[in-house]
């Protein structure tokens, strides 16, 4: 097993934050399918180490997150997944490179998704929202973040729901048709 495989098995079994434990393994296995990743939110990493050895586990791949404050969290050496951090708001962001899969976790409430959702044109395959059973009807600070994914979906046809994993949290993927 690779450090990043031990890393990620280490953190799935048990983690300070509780938030990200239901949705590891689930986490992996849709980034088992990509081989490019980015990642919106990352904190103590948990979305990170789930992304990146999913990578690893699929052949390998890059991935590279961004978030508002500095992280904490150490990426363990892969010969086959590179990973990049930068400091941003991704409300603010400029487009970004073109990936396979996007995942979003930063500030949930509906301005922060309706501006991440713009991303979504550089997305070839998944879209993943974690916390969108959490923060549904009522975000942080603002409004709920149910209402800009169904807007949307519904704006956006060539996306439609693969999956939605419940938990108290909630993830949702989105998968791209066309
Ligand atoms: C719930 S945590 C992310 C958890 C992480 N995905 C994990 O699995 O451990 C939310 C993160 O969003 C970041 N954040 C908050 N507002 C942001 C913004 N406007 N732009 C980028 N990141 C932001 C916070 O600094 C925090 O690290």
């Amino acid at each position: 097993m690779t450090a990043l495989q031990t890393e990620f098995a280490n953190r799935a079994a048990s983690h300070g934050h509780q938030d990200m434990l239901p949705h590891m393994h689930q986490l992996h296995q849709l980034a088992q399918m990509c081989r490019t990743a980015v990642e919106f939110g990352v904190r103590t990493g948990q979305s990170t180490i789930a992304i990146a050895s999913g990578l690893e586990s699929g052949g390998g791949g890059t991935l590279r997150s961004y978030d508002i404050n500095e992280p904490s969290v150490e990426v363990p050496k892969s010969d086959t997944v590179s990973w990049t951090f930068e400091r941003a708001d991704t409300a603010k962001l400029e487009l970004i490179k073109p990936c396979d899969l996007l995942f979003i976790d930063t500030l949930h409430n509906s301005d922060q998704v309706e501006a991440e959702l713009k991303h979504s044109v550089m997305v070839r395959r998944y879209i993943a929202l974690h916390d969108v059973y959490m923060f549904a009807q009522h975000g942080e600070q603002g409004g709920g973040i149910i209402k800009p994914i169904l807007e949307f979906l519904a704006d956006n046809p060539e996306w439609q729901v693969m999956r939605y994993y419940h938990s108290e949290w909630g993830l949702l993927v989105l998968n791209r048709v066309a």
